[in-house]
């Protein structure tokens, strides 16, 4: 099928592409001239693990093309989708305004029946306002039909995700539009829930918020864990073995960042706020986040009683493996707090350096993680990439002027550091 799909983001870009591999033939708009440019030079605006040689492959393909012509997309495709951003204000809530400026500029291109689909995250109810938008501003007056159909891709994972996903949700409030969208989504095998919008819409706050909770959860058995001598890793794996909670997602940290857990936790709260709902377990899985960190930053500093001119080596700069994002990262947050406390720092990121220069000037960026630890007070753990745990450990024992390491994701083994002499200390893991 023909399609269009107008924003090309983290959610755009991996949608368009994996719709052009499933065989469609897709138009990526992107009001962004530069970006557009730079896409139709071959340029990658960020990394996504196989995404770049997807779209390589689906231009040459003929299936894949980039355009900042929102009128062209529209007037090309029967259906077209929003993978817009849809930023938090300052008070938790959602920024609609990129929705409702592209649900204007859809309904002034439209010539001919369209679906407009809606992937972007936003509050219940989104999907009326934008129905209401497209009927005010068509001056063609022709039939539409809205469909929310959330997207459930993890950065680092997006390509995987989007070819194979758990379920694909389509909220519809006319059937008009379901056998099309059936035939969308028929290359990728999944099973397809048809719902209603508003339904649609939730599922993915609710679903967000869920694993969020999930999160905190672990956290919070973590601290417990460290208050008694218990293992998380051991709790967590006695609880995932029970398959009504399963073991994904249970992993203690110093906390979830990003650009997706942190919004739409606040945002659902507010969304329940503004329907008469105090969903206040939701406040609480943010307050047990945001201890998570302080309790790391404690543990620090207990440790190493005075920040101010130590020098620390930290491993990890994006909010989580595979990805070069750095938007609400708890490692950049973890930075900002040492450097405010006096720290120099030794930062070493396999794919977020770049991206992590303008907000942490002040850091010393290193190429090589071995090299990290050189002159340094102690070596910190801040994101989850698979290849730290292969760090020369003999090697940063002897360049740390002692051995400490605190590990904010538990990458290695409690007893196998401190066999090697490492002041060892991690998350909900003995009394670290
Ligand atoms: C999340 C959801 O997992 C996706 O399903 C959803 O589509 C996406 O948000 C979105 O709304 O766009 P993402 O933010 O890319 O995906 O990353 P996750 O893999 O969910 O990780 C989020 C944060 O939680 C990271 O900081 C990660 O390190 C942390 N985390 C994850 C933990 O601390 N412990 C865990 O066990 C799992």
């Amino acid at each position: 099928m023909k399609l269009t799909i107008i924003g090309t983001g983290y959610v755009g870009l991996v949608t368009g592409t994996c719709f052009a591999e499933g065989g469609h033939t897709v138009i990526c708009v992107d009001k962004d001239a530069e970006k557009v440019k730079m896409l139709q030079a071959g340029g990658m605006p960020i990394y996504e693990p196989g995404l770049e040689a997807l779209v390589k492959e689906n231009v040459r393909a003929g299936r894949l093309r980039f355009t900042a012509s929102t009128q062209e997309g529209v007037e090309q495709s029967a259906v077209v989708f929003i993978a817009v951003p849809t930023p938090p204000m300052p008070d938790g809530s959602v920024d609609l305004s990129f929705i409702e400026v592209v649900s204007r500029e859809i309904a002034g291109a439209m010539r001919a029946y369209t679906i407009v689909v809606d992937k972007s995250t936003v509050p219940v109810k989104t999907g009326e306002k934008v129905a209401e938008t497209i009927k005010r501003y068509c001056k063609a007056k022709v039939d539409f039909d809205v469909v929310s159909n959330p997207e459930f891709l993890r950065e680092g994972f997006a390509v995987d995700d989007f070819m194979k996903p758990d379920r694909v949700v389509i909220g519809v409030s006319s059937t008009r539009p379901v056998p099309a969208m059936k035939e969308i989504y028929a290359p990728y095998n999944a099973p397809i829930i048809v719902t209603d919008i508003n339904s649609a819409e939730l599922i993915k706050h609710a679903a967000n918020s869920f694993l969020a909770l999930k999160i905190s959860y672990i956290n919070a058995v973590s601290v417990l864990c460290e208050l008694s001598g218990a293992n998380v890793q051991e709790v967590a794996h006695g609880m995932g073995m029970d398959a009504r909670i399963g073991r994904k997602f249970l992993d203690a940290s110093l906390g979830f960042g990003g650009s997706c857990f942190p919004k739409d936790l606040s945002a659902f709260i507010r969304i329940s706020e503004s329907m008469g709902y105090k969903f206040g377990l939701l406040q609480e899985v943010q307050r047990i986040n945001a201890e998570q960190m302080d309790r790391f930053v404690k543990k620090i500093s207990d440790t190493l009683w005075v920040i101010k001119g130590k020098t620390l080596g930290v491993l990890g700069l994006a909010f989580k493996q595979n990805t070069d994002d750095v938007r609400m990262s708890p490692a950049i947050d973890l930075c900002q707090r040492l450097l405010k406390d006096g720290a120099r720092l030794r930062v070493h990121d396999p794919q977020a350096m770049e991206k992590a220069r303008p907000i942490l000037p002040e850091a010393t960026y290193v190429t090589d993680m071995d090299e990290v630890a050189e002159g340094c007070d102690a070596l910190i753990i801040a994101t989850e990439w698979p290849q730290f745990k292969k760090l020369d450990l003999e090697r940063a024992r002897k360049s740390l002027a002692h051995p400490i390491v605190f590990d904010g994701r538990n990458l290695f083994d409690v007893e196998e550091m401190e066999r090697m002499g490492f002041l060892y200390k991690s998350i909900g893991r003995g009394k670290g």
